[in-house]
Order: C-alpha cells, then structure tokens, then sequence
C-alpha cells in the first residue's frame, strides 16, 4: 500500500513532543510490513540540510493563502531505514526560531497561515511527486484541512480517486479555531460553510473538519478514545458521538531500539533486567549533576516534559514543598510555560538540595532522567496517551501517574501481595491524592526486595509498536476496501 504520513513534527528531525516520537516511528514498522510510505512535513529553520543531506527537488511550486501565492520547494532525504521524508521549504512561514511559538512562548499570529499554507503545499506536492497514496493519514490539526480539501474542492479530482484519509487526534484540547473568513483564505467555497464539512459554530476548527471528513479517524490510546466522545472532547463530542464506532482508539507504542537502557550511550552505564548495576551509576551520576548529595537511598524523582497545565505541575509544585521533609530528590527537564517555570524555580531556589529544574530541550540529560531516577512523576490531568511513562518503565523507573487516557491502559497500581503491577496509580477525579500516593510508593522503595520486583516488571512491560501497528493497518485496509467498493458503486 502506499501510504503518505503527514504531520507537524517527526523525530530526529523536530519534536516538540510525543507526537514526534510517534510520526517518526510508526513508518518504520509499517516499512517493515511491506508498505511503501512516505512523510512530509515542513521545512523549519533547525532541521539542518548538511546534516540530513537534503537534496532539493528540480521545481518550485505555488499555493494560494488568502491574496497571496506562497512558493515553496520541496527538499527531500531518505532515512537509515530507507522511508523518504519530504520536506515543505517556504521562508516566510517556517524560517524561524520556533515551531509553533515563538522564545517568548506565545503561538505565532500566523499558525493558521501556516497551516493552510503547509496542508495546501503537501496536496500539490504529491502531484508533482506523481505518488498517488492508498492512505494519507494526518495527525493533529495542523494537517486538518488536508481531509477537508479531500472531500471538498479535490472532490472530483482524478489523482485522489483512490485516495482515503485517515486522521489521528494526539491531543484534542489543541484545535486550531479560527474565524469563518478562513473560508475564504483557505480557499474553500461559501456552499461547504455547512455544519456537516467546515463550520463549527460559525467559525472554522480544523480538528472538527477532520473530524467530521477524514474517512477514518483514531486516537492515540483506548481510555481516551472513549473519553474524548463521552465528556472530554472540549467540544467535538458531538461530531465524534455521529461516528462513535469509527473512532477507534490505538495504543502508541515507543521505539524500544532507541529507549533501551542495554545500549544507551548517553547514560553513565549500560544496564537490563539481568543486571541493574548500570542503573546504580547513573543515578549517582544524575545525583552529581542536579548538585544533589550522592546517597543510593535517597528517593530520587524525576519528569521530563512540556511545561504545560495538562501536565499536572500545579501538583508537582504543590508536592515539592510537602515532601520538603522526606528524604527525596526531583528532578525536572522541560520547556513552555512561563507561569510554570516561575513556579519550579522558586522551588528550586527554596531547596536547592533536594529540586533540579533545567528549563530547556534536552534529548540527552532526558535519557540521564529516565535512567538515573527511581520513580516517574506523571500527575497529568489528562493524557491522550503519553509515552514518556513508557520510557520510563524501559529504564526501570516507576511511574506514578493519574488514572487517566493512555495512563490508565499502561500503569497498573503495584500491588505487594500478588507483586503484579508496573507503578502507582491515584485518581483525581475520587479526590485521592499525589502527595499520598508517593508516600505509599516510598514505602515499597524501602523495602528492597518488592522494588526489585517492581523494577523488573517495569522492564519487563511491552508498549513495542508490533502490535499497534497491525491495528493501524487493519484501519488502512478497512479504508482502501470501502473506497474500491465506493469506486465500483459509483462507476457502474
Ligand atoms: P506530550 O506529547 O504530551 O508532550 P508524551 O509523553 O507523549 O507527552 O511525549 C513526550 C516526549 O517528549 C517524550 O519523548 C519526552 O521524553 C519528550 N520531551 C518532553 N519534554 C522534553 C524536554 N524538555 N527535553 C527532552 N525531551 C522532552
Ligand atoms: C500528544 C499527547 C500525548 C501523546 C502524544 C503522542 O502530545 O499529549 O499524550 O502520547 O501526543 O501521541
């Protein structure tokens, strides 16, 4: 099948977050099952041409936004694993510090621009490519319109005729509203502004126009899945509920060759299962760079993550200065929000012995955290799926996590009896409480014999993407059946 992956971020080459990890390692197990796949995504300023050899495609493209025709080139580079990603280069919209935002931390003015710009590009693109794909499958709403322009203007355009759509909701409280002139500026006609394709409350969603056009759609854990249609959909529960048995909920996975505590070079040691030494090592190690006293007994936490509400820092913070007393370490790498920041540096500054922060994006020091900790600090009010407590089970840290999306399919509440469980799970919504779930956590820690258990579970649970990946091409095999049986139907 040929398959076109498209999408805001792809791990090596930019990530914000998971849905990097995700976009950047799906391609690879669907390679390995024989399909032909492609990525595209934009050109932006870090992703270093001399470092991927990126080569430029021999012709220069337009696309309309709003009065003006954007050009661009497409650069191109194939990976290890021989997946051609491509590359959307339009100066104005993507030359620039950020991704999304700017240093300051505010959204950039003109995402919508961008977005229709990129979604726009990435349809010509393939024209000129001449690759015709079975799926397009698109991820969050900076791709949204790709599914709407599908079912719209391109409608009755012969290079799509075989072409299905599937779209993947990694986080729905990220939308991409925008006023109802966008009609206009995307190029789309007044007769579609209809409740069923591009209006939404008289302005236009992205998230809903894929939503409600993509001819499948996914999101990225089962919890969540049925979360986001029964109260949590910020709003799209109404178009998710009209195809409620088409939502289908599948579990992300992580790249266990790149996560793997055996092979790891940016850890102090090397360690697995058979032998936990290494894992001594680099909590000393993590210990010496946080400035912290170097003590083996010592409860020492981590977290690794965008600085952002969903997150869960308000409770993080909250437990820094009630655990002040306990013989514990924090650790926390991260970027975004600046109220946050604030807050973790007054902590930081008040205990200096005990509270690490570095605010920055940092692959390297995040593998130290995830090898060098004991527990996993992932309070999150919500959680689409969330791989960074997969991680860290990998490195035999323990999560300890709020019942909630993906958190709820992966953590399960050790339990001392039965030694079954991979972590500590409490449940805001029953007003049970982080603070208290770590102190029951650090119980188990002390008693070294059921934390070696439980460290051997975490190692030993599997989010390996060979499973999830047959569910996502059963997804694209129910879509390329449907439109045969759509062709055959409308052409006899
Ligand atoms: P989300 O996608 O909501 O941010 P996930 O848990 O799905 O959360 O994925 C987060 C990914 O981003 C993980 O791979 C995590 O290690 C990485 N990450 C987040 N913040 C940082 C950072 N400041 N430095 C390095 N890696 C980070
Ligand atoms: C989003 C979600 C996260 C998920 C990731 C990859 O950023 O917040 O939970 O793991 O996408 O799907």
């Amino acid at each position: 099948m040929n398959i076109l992956m498209v999408a805001s971020e792809c791990f090596p080459f930019v990530k914000v977050g998971g849905l990097a990890d995700v976009v950047g390692t799906l391609p690879k197990y669907l390679k390995k099952l024989g399909h032909n796949i492609k990525i595209i995504l934009p050109k932006y300023r870090h992703i270093d041409g001399k470092k991927y050899n990126l080569q430029t495609l021999p012709f220069r493209l337009n696309v309309q936004v709003g009065k003006s025709a954007e050009s661009f080139r497409v650069k191109y580079c194939t990976t290890e694993d021989r997946i051609e990603v491509y590359f959307i280069e339009n100066m104005h919209f993507f030359n620039r510090d950020g991704i999304y935002s700017s240093s300051t931390g505010l959204d950039y003015v003109d995402n919508k621009e961008r977005y229709i710009f990129f979604c726009r590009a990435v349809l010509e693109s393939i024209k000129a490519l001449m690759f015709r794909p079975d799926v397009i499958h698109c991820h969050d709403w900076q791709t949204g319109l790709i599914p709407a322009y599908l079912k719209t203007n391109l409608k009755n355009d012969g290079f799509f005729w075989n072409t299905s759509c599937a779209f993947t909701i990694h986080n729905i409280a990220y939308q991409g509203q925008f006023s109802a002139e966008t009609v206009v500026e995307a190029g789309f006609s007044w007769s579609d502004f209809t409740p069923e394709k591009l209006e939404y409350y008289n302005n236009i969603n992205f998230m809903k126009c894929a939503i409600a056009m993509a001819d499948a759609v996914s999101t990225v854990s089962p919890t969540y899945a049925k979360e986001i249609k029964e109260f949590n959909g910020r709003g799209m529960e109404v178009v998710l509920n009209s195809r409620y048995d088409e939502v289908y909920g599948i579990l992300n996975g992580i790249d266990y060759s790149y996560w793997d505590p055996f092979t790891d070079k940016t850890i102090a040691a090397n360690y697995d299962k058979n032998n936990l030494n290494g894992k001594k090592l680099c909590k000393r190690d993590l210990q010496k760079l946080c400035g912290f006293k170097v003590n083996d007994s010592t409860y020492m936490f981590g977290c690794v993550s965008r600085l952002d509400n969903q997150k869960g820092f308000d409770i993080i913070v909250d437990a820094l200065y009630s655990l002040k007393n306990y013989d514990m370490q924090f650790v926390i790498l991260g970027s975004g929000d600046d109220t946050i920041k604030n807050r973790l540096k007054e902590a930081a500054l008040s205990m200096p012995k005990k509270v690490a922060v570095f605010f920055d994006y940092n692959e390297k020091l995040a593998h130290k955290i995830y090898a060098g900790c004991d527990s996993y600090m992932m309070p999150s009010k919500f959680e689409p799926c969330g791989l960074s407590q997969m991680i860290a089970l990998a490195y035999g840290t323990i999560p300890i996590v709020n019942r909630t999306g993906g958190l709820s399919d992966t953590i399960v509440y050790y339990n001392h009896f039965t030694k079954e469980g991979n972590g500590f799970v409490f449940n805001i919504t029953y007003g049970e409480n982080f603070v208290q779930t770590v102190l029951k956590s650090q119980k188990i820690f002390n008693d070294k014999q059921n934390w070696h258990t439980l460290m051997l579970n975490a190692l030993n649970s599997n989010f390996s993407w060979d499973r999830s990946v047959l569910k996502y091409e059963k997804m694209y095999n129910d879509l390329t059946i449907n439109k045969l049986k759509e062709t055959i139907f409308v052409r006899s």
